[in-house]
């Protein structure tokens, strides 16, 4: 198992499968783009499998989920998911949907349980400015094609910015219902490459609240029911569609985290935040067995902090931007 100093058990797995992405999303990275990692830092399939499987077989990881960057974008992806599908645990994957529409009846049939795409806006002037390109049409194709190919329930991420999108929340709700895809409201973390978060900048999960209250009626669900889950779910209109809201900031859910990171090079990250990282891809290319993988990984869990410390006066954003750290 993978347990830490607070007694919290990690069993979900994020694995980042690359850095690079075919977006600029503002709160994620600049219009130019940044140094993607040389190919020869990045695993390879062979050494990622052998990590998720340790995961699996030896430290009790019952969920995997891809991300990147844009995971879609990895070309061994349908592979990658047939291989480790094949150990048992649940396969998920976050991503920007384009390509999509092409991957997701091979990514089902591969194993792959479900998926979640970031949908900002409907309004394809604003997806231009928000993500630096024209690819709204493409992200709604691969949104449909995965909810054909029985990828469900589709989940939608959200980050609402100030003056950019914040009038897409009702929109963007209204659609989702309609559509049978859940949505949930993400508060803006401070994890972009330009360093540009800042907190009164931020749109808090009460004002998205408040804006989707004007419009529906929100009942929340009862607490037993969110688990470890990042999303506060509410019942849209007296159900059964729930929309979400995950309030990393305002209402953090450090308390109740199961997760583990491994980034595309092979890093261990106990938390989105973490200072630290546990280099297993030099201590496999050095030969380790998957015994001392596995005690390397238990080693870098236990350390923990107890919670993402944005509020605290010495907080430092973390060095690696999110596309590179896997969402
Ligand atoms: P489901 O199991 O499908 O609900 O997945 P999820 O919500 O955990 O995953 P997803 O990749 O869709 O992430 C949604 C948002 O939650 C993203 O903005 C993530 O960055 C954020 N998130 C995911 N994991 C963590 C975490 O460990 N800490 C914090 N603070 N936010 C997280
Ligand atoms: N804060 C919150 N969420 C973010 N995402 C990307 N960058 C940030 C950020 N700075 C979201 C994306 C995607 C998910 C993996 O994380 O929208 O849906
Ligand atoms: Fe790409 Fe996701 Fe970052 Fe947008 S948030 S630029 S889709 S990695």
């Amino acid at each position: 198992m993978l347990v830490d100093g607070y007694g919290r058990v990690a069993t979900d797995l994020r694995v980042s499968l690359t850095d690079r992405c075919n977006l600029r999303c503002t709160y994620c990275m600049p219009p130019e783009g940044l140094d993607w990692l040389p190919k020869p830092e990045l695993l390879t399939d062979d050494e990622l499998v052998r990590l998720v499987r340790i995961g699996v077989e030896r430290l009790g990881i019952t969920e995997v989920r891809y991300t990147g960057g844009e995971p879609l974008l990895r070309r061994g992806l349908v592979d990658i998911v047939a291989r480790t599908s094949a150990l048992g645990a649940e396969i998920s994957l976050t991503t920007n949907g384009i390509g999509l529409a092409r991957l997701a009846a091979p990514l089902a049939e591969a194993g792959l349980h479900r998926v979640n795409v970031s949908l900002d806006t409907l309004d394809r002037e604003t997806f231009k400015r928000l993500a630096h390109r024209d690819r709204l049409p493409d992200v709604l194709d691969g949104m449909a094609a995965a909810e054909r190919a029985g990828l469900r329930p589709v989940k939608v991420n959200a980050v609402l910015m100030r003056e950019i999108n914040d009038a897409d929340a009702v929109p963007l709700l209204r659609f989702c219902l309609e559509k049978g895809y859940e949505l949930r409201f993400i508060e803006q973390m401070p994890l972009d490459a330009q360093h540009g978060w800042r907190r009164e900048g931020m749109i808090t999960a009460d004002e998205i609240l408040d804006r989707l209250s004007a419009a529906f009626d929100l009942a929340p669900e009862p607490d037993e029911a969110r688990g470890s889950a990042p999303a506060e779910r509410f019942v849209v209109d007296g159900g059964p569609a729930t929309v979400g809201v995950i309030g990393s900031v305002t209402r953090p859910f450090c308390g109740a985290c199961d997760r583990v990171r491994l980034t595309a090079d092979g890093q261990i990250r106990n938390c989105l935040f973490a200072r630290e990282e546990s280099d297993l891809r030099a201590a496999m290319r050095a030969g380790a067995s998957d015994d001392e993988l596995a005690s390397r990984w238990r080693a870098a869990v236990a350390t923990k902090r107890p919670g993402h410390g944005i509020d605290d006066p010495s907080f430092l954003q973390p060095a690696r931007p999110m596309s590179a750290i896997g969402g």
